[in-house]
């Protein structure tokens, strides 16, 4: 049996991230601890990964149009969500399991305690995907572009469309949660998870159209970026409700 390979990770930059408690965001209030945190020594268990034995994951994982498995596409405006996947000193990040969950086109999510959005629910549609990354460290997802949905955060709350990211990364520490947006979007300003991001990090979670991704006739193009911890790493967002 080969050796585990452990890496050393440099702390995470707490700068970079919203704080645990944002008033404008009315769920951290009652999140947000109120004691100081207790540093836990990591071990190889945190600073080895799963690796991709944690999913058995194909092709077809990664086209939200069409793993519904109904044989029909999924309607909406479709689009390629592309990026690499880097680590704090830059290097691609291979074989990592990248994994999305987002809204329908119309803004709707398909689970069962949602229900106070009146809008329709796609059947060819199951707002779910995973794929791994390349050996450049590159992932790739076919989708669709979901829509702004409400919430109950504050007078005619909505979220700007989004897709939500979880890469596993080469050790459990390295783990990032986050959301995607979209370049141009006009309902950021108004958003408490986006503006929770300190100024200099929010750039980091909005992906770019890319005309160079966009394929003819097919599906327009945007890239996404993720780096993990570091300086230039993606900022974590709270969950949602
Ligand atoms: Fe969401």
């Amino acid at each position: 049996m080969s050796e585990p390979i452990v890496r050393h990770y440099g702390p995470k930059a707490y700068s970079d991230h919203p704080p645990f408690k944002y008033p404008d965001y009315k769920s951290t209030i009652k999140r947000s601890p109120t004691h100081d945190p207790i540093k836990v020594v990591a071990t190889l268990t945190e600073t080895t990964g799963p690796g991709p034995a944690w999913a058995e994951i194909t092709p077809e994982d990664a086209d939200l149009t069409t793993n519904a498995g109904t044989g029909s596409p999924a309607i909406g405006e479709r689009i390629i969500v592309t990026g690499r996947v880097l680590d704090e000193n830059g290097n691609g990040v291979p074989d990592t399991i990248v994994e999305v969950w987002q809204a329908n086109a119309c803004g709707r999510y398909v689970h069962w305690r949602e229900t106070a959005f009146p809008a329709p629910l796609d059947p060819n549609f199951i707002g779910v995907g995973q794929c791994k990354t390349d050996a450049e460290g590159n992932y790739r997802f076919l989708t669709i572009k979901p829509g702004a949905y409400p919430w109950g955060n504050h007078p005619n709350a909505w979220r700007p469309p989004h897709i939500h990211f979880s890469i596993l990364g080469p050790a459990l520490v390295t783990r990032l949660v986050t959301q995607m947006y979209f370049e141009g979007d006009p309902l950021l300003f108004q958003d408490p998870m986006y503006n929770s991001v300190p100024p200099h990090a929010r750039e980091r979670l909005v992906a770019r159209y890319d005309h160079d991704v966009t394929e003819e006739n097919w599906a327009l193009g945007w890239r996404f970026d993720i780096v993990l911890r570091g300086p230039n790493g993606n900022v974590e967002e709270m969950e949602e409700e």
